[in-house]
């Protein structure tokens, strides 16, 4: 078989899996109305599936800063952070994460997925040894991969299993570096950080949190688990993103380890790709303000977050194991979420549909993700929809 023949192949199987009558994936968005909701097709959707936390994607500062970037420094910098790439703001924006987490040192990427590939890629080397969860995400797997080291991954939130890895590694120990994330970007559920860090200092191991879920949603001041557990010092590196409760795109890297600004220049994710533009990074720059001051926000999606998580579990769904803002329901089968999926968008919300090989144990996801911004209507709506849906799920 040559190389297209191969793709035909798996082309005629998406075919066999996916229905060809609705766009399950990449659905067309042709309007936001704001930033809970959405015409898709004809009609006015209620997004549940935007990860857009603080729903921050269109609150004033944000829009007028960005604006004015555009006006000033135009629509993009047309080169690498290494060469004419970093403009102040860009400068301005890793001391003002650098500030935030009260840590010397950041490193801004064009995305989050680049923040884990960069930081990941310029770290480590074929002769170290990276131990991760085996819920990390896609970005930090990849990362991984472009390493060449040993990579050892322990059950999900298991850390009797994380430890016997570590004793198993021996002196290696010291060499490993270990990575979860704050909230699992699949589940919804909080890594055991505490528990984490203290066998990482048992081990003298090296500790990455990928906060991309968690900033702007856990802490008093929206660190993320870092805060909210109590153990910022002790953790070396914390990767994250512009692109979910900070409304925008690109990622961080923020450590106390002077080596971090090596990675500038050894790190092929920063150095070959074109960095963030002007109106990303004004933008960026006035919703962390905004996230710093967020409590009120932090209060009011923790409310809504913990009202459909128990609206659900009442109605006896499936759900990943802790209430959060990122809520997943659990189907026994692909074809049954695919259809779940649809039916709630026929009832006006979108969710994201998640199947295999993109989620964690082969499970077939309906991820609902929560903003302070949705309003208690729709929070309403939502439950109902999904009460009105049970009877098909269970004879299903
Ligand atoms: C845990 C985690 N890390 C990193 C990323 C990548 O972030 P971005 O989409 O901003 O590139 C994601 C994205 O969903 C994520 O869930």
């Amino acid at each position: 078989m040559n190389l297209l023949e191969e793709f035909a192949a798996r082309h005629a199987h998406k075919k066999l899996l996916l229905p060809e009558d609705v766009q399950i994936f990449g659905a067309q968005i042709e309007k936001l109305y704001s930033s809970t909701e959405a015409k898709i097709g004809d009609r006015r959707i209620t997004l549940f599936g935007t990860n857009n936390y603080l729903g921050l994607t269109f609150a004033p500062q944000c829009l007028e800063a960005a604006h004015r970037a555009i006006d000033e420094e135009g629509t993009g910098t047309t080169g690498s952070r290494l060469a004419n790439g970093s403009y102040s703001n860009h400068y301005l924006l890793e001391k003002e994460f650098a500030d935030f987490y009260r840590c010397e040192h950041c490193i801004i990427f064009s995305t989050g997925y680049q923040a884990n590939l960069g930081l990941i890629s310029g770290l480590i080397d074929s002769k170290d040894v990276i131990l991760l969860d085996a819920h990390c995400h896609a970005s930090i797997y990849d990362g991984c991969s472009m390493t060449g080291a040993d990579v050892i991954r322990f059950r999900h939130n298991d850390t009797v299993n994380m430890e016997k890895r570590l004793q198993r590694l021996g002196d290696r120990a010291q060499s490993t570096l270990i990575i979860v994330e704050g909230i699992y970007s699949m589940l919804g559920d909080t890594a055991p950080l505490q528990e984490i860090v203290r066998l990482k200092q048992k081990y003298g191991a090296t500790l990455l949190v990928d906060e991309a879920h968690s900033l702007g949603v856990l802490g008093e001041t929206g660190q993320g688990l870092v805060e909210q557990a109590g153990v910022l010092d002790q953790v070396d590196f914390i990767t994250g993103t512009f692109s979910k409760s900070l409304g925008n795109i690109g990622g961080y890297c923020v450590s106390n380890h002077p080596q971090l600004d090596m990675i500038r220049y050894v790190s092929r994710p920063y150095i070959f790709t074109a960095s963030s533009s002007p109106a990303t990074i004004a933008a960026t720059r006035a919703a962390l303000v905004l996230l710093r001051e967020g409590q009120a926000l932090r209060k009011t999606l923790w409310q809504h977050s913990r009202f459909l998580y128990s609206k659900l579990d009442e109605l006896g769904y499936t759900l990943g194991p802790e209430p959060g803002p990122v809520i997943a329901v659990v189907l026994d089968s692909h074809t049954l979420a695919i259809d779940l999926w649809r039916r709630l968008l026929d009832n006006g919300i979108y969710t994201n549909l998640v199947l295999p090989p993109a989620t964690p144990d082969d499970k077939s996801l309906i991820r609902c993700s929560i903003s302070a911004a949705h309003t208690t209507e729709q929070l309403e709506h939502i439950a109902d929809v999904f009460s009105q849906l049970r009877k098909y799920v269970t004879d299903a």
